[in-house]
C-alpha cells in the first residue's frame, strides 16, 4: 500500500512538473526608476496563446514616466526604438511594423495591461529581447526573453 503511494505521488509529481514546464505568461513590473525587474524571462513557443503582463507600481504619469513592453528580435531592439521616438506619443511604436512581435500599451504609475499572442509568433532557441519604447528607456529598460519548445 505504502509503495502504491508513493507511486502515485511520483506521478503527480510528474504531471505537475510537466505543467510547469510549459509557461505562457510573461509578467513584468516597471517602476518610476526606470527599471523592469526581470532582466530575462521565459516562455515557451508550443503555448498556444502567450500572455504579457505588465503592471507600472510607480506613481508618475505616463508622459513623464511611461512603461511598455516590446518584444523583438534583438538585432531589431534599437531600430525598432528609434522608429518609436520618431513615430511619437503616446505609444512610442512604429505603426504596422513587421518587426514588433508584441507590443503592450504605454501606461503610466498606478496602472497595468495586459496582451495575448500566439506562442508561433517565437522560435524556440531564438534571439528575443523585451524592452520599453518610451524615448530614453530601452537602454536600462530592456532584458531576454527565452524561448523553449
Ligand atoms: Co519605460
Amino acid at each position: 500500500m505504502k509503495r502504491i503511494t508513493a507511486l502515485l505521488g511520483l506521478a503527480l509529481l510528474c504531471a505537475v512538473g510537466t505543467a510547469q514546464a510549459q509557461n505562457c505568461t510573461i509578467t513584468l513590473d516597471g517602476n518610476d526608476r526606470m527599471q523592469f525587474d526581470k532582466k530575462s524571462v521565459s516562455v515557451s513557443a508550443s503555448c498556444s496563446e502567450i500572455t504579457v503582463e505588465l503592471n507600472h507600481s510607480g506613481a508618475l504619469p505616463v508622459a513623464a514616466m511611461g512603461h511598455n513592453v516590446v518584444i523583438t528580435e534583438t538585432p531589431d531592439v534599437n531600430d525598432v526604438a528609434q522608429a518609436g521616438i520618431a513615430a511619437g506619443g503616446p505609444q512610442y511604436l512604429p505603426e504596422g511594423d513587421a518587426r514588433v512581435i508584441a507590443a503592450t500599451d504605454m501606461i503610466g504609475g498606478g496602472e497595468s495591461t495586459s496582451i495575448t499572442f500566439p506562442g508561433s509568433a517565437l522560435t524556440a532557441g531564438g534571439d528575443y529581447t523585451f524592452f520599453c519604447s518610451f524615448p530614453g528607456h530601452s537602454g536600462l529598460m530592456r532584458g531576454t526573453v527565452e524561448v523553449t519548445d
